[in-house]
């Protein structure tokens, strides 16, 4: 099986860590380890206190299995499976797919959402959204693309980069559409929770249907990223058997401590999700009015959720120069040419606390 470069993973690789200022990253700021503990009840207090660097439990800590079941609704403790995010994606593919099969999935996507079907030997056939008036995934463009074989459709809502969420009547309709077929439906939700209107949250797809695969984690919306903690939620009592399995080959099972201050922030999530969904709308805000002080190099098309937002530039440059002349400067920004998405877009983070401080770099640049 062939390993293509994860082009968005490898420009990271190049540029996260040399550069001093980032305007493109999609995870808010990392917590602090002692901010964290500090918010312990005493039960995990003690559990940290007293961990043992031993194995782990390879579906995930018994607790963060209970925890994450009970943000939803009607979902038991071990239909939970711990899943670094990434290796979740992978090893969810791997156990899905075979070569031959036909794969629907929303672009511009982060790559692996894809790439591991392609790599495969699937056919991969992209779901691409509408730009003008607000990025938006129509379900009409969905319908067109199935097809009775179609094994597997793939969605990420709040959707990386462009901040595109689907109403609550899209996604019935997606759920039905893919019910019809008896497909899977892989629901990459690693943003749910930050919505700019919290009525606009929308369920889980593994409230809505049986063969929904759920990927989510702490990286994101908690700003725990290095923790590596994420899991699948899957009803299907088979496919978990064989993700269990998968899993041998990979990590076996998660890391001790990571576990323990997954749960931490988890049970402290309101209010760390209250305190990122703060930040990202005065960053909008900021980006609206840098936005609409340049109306001839950037637009952009108001994201509806999510920490990131896809604004199109309308200069000569092309994104890539851009983004390659910004790293040299110290300020990292990630262009559309790695999502596959033409050269006229950079995805913007709103996570970060220091995006004031970037984004006047970003306007000494052009
Ligand atoms: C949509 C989406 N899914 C999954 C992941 C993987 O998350 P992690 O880096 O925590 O493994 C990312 C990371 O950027 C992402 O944007």
């Amino acid at each position: 099986m062939p390993c293509t470069p994860f082009a968005l993973e490898r420009w990271f690789a190049r540029h996260e860590f040399s550069t001093r200022w980032t305007l493109s990253s999609s995870d808010c700021d990392g917590l602090s380890q002692a901010e964290l503990l500090a918010g312990a009840d005493a039960e995990l207090r003690a559990l940290w206190d007293g961990l043992r660097l031993g194995y782990t439990e390879s579906a995930g800590h018994p607790l963060l299995r209970a925890e994450v079941a009970a943000t939803y609704a009607g979902v038991a403790p071990d239909e939970v499976q711990a899943f670094v995010p990434e290796e979740g994606i992978y090893a969810a593919m791997r156990c899905l797919l075979e070569p031959g099969d036909r794969v629907v999935c929303t672009v511009p996507a982060y790559q692996s959402l894809y790439q591991v079907a392609a790599d495969l030997g699937c056919e991969v056939v992209p779901w691409k959204p509408r730009e003008a008036g607000g990025w938006r995934f129509d379900p009409d463009d969905l319908a067109a693309l199935l097809r009775p074989a179609t094994r597997l459709v793939v969605v990420n809502f709040p959707h990386n980069p462009t901040g595109a969420l689907a109403t609550r009547g899209e996604l019935e309709r997606i759920v039905e559409l893919v019910r019809a077929r008896g497909a899977w439906l892989f629901s990459d939700e690693m943003y749910r929770g930050l919505e700019r209107d919290a009525a606009e949250r929308l369920p889980s797809a593994v409230e809505r249907y049986e063969r929904a695969v759920v990927l989510s984690g702490v990286s994101k919306t908690l700003g725990l990223a290095g923790l590596r903690v994420g899991w699948l939620v899957a009803r299907d009592a088979e496919l978990r058997a064989r993700l269990a399995a998968f899993k041998d080959y990979l990590t076996i099972c998660g890391s001790a401590p990571s576990e323990i201050l997954a749960l931490i922030g988890l049970r402290g999530r309101e209010a760390i999700l209250a305190r990122h969904r703060e930040r990202i709308a005065r960053n909008l805000a900021r980006l609206e009015a840098f936005v609409a002080g340049r109306p001839a190099t950037l637009a952009l098309s108001p994201p509806r959720a999510g920490p990131v937002c896809f604004p199109r530039l309308t200069t000569r440059e092309g994104a890539t120069a851009l983004a390659e002349r910004a790293a040299a400067a110290g300020l990292l920004l990630v262009p559309s040419s790695v999502f596959d998405w033409g050269d006229a877009h950079l995805r913007f983070g709103l996570g970060r606390e220091s995006f004031g401080e970037a984004l006047e770099r970003f306007g000494a640049l052009l």
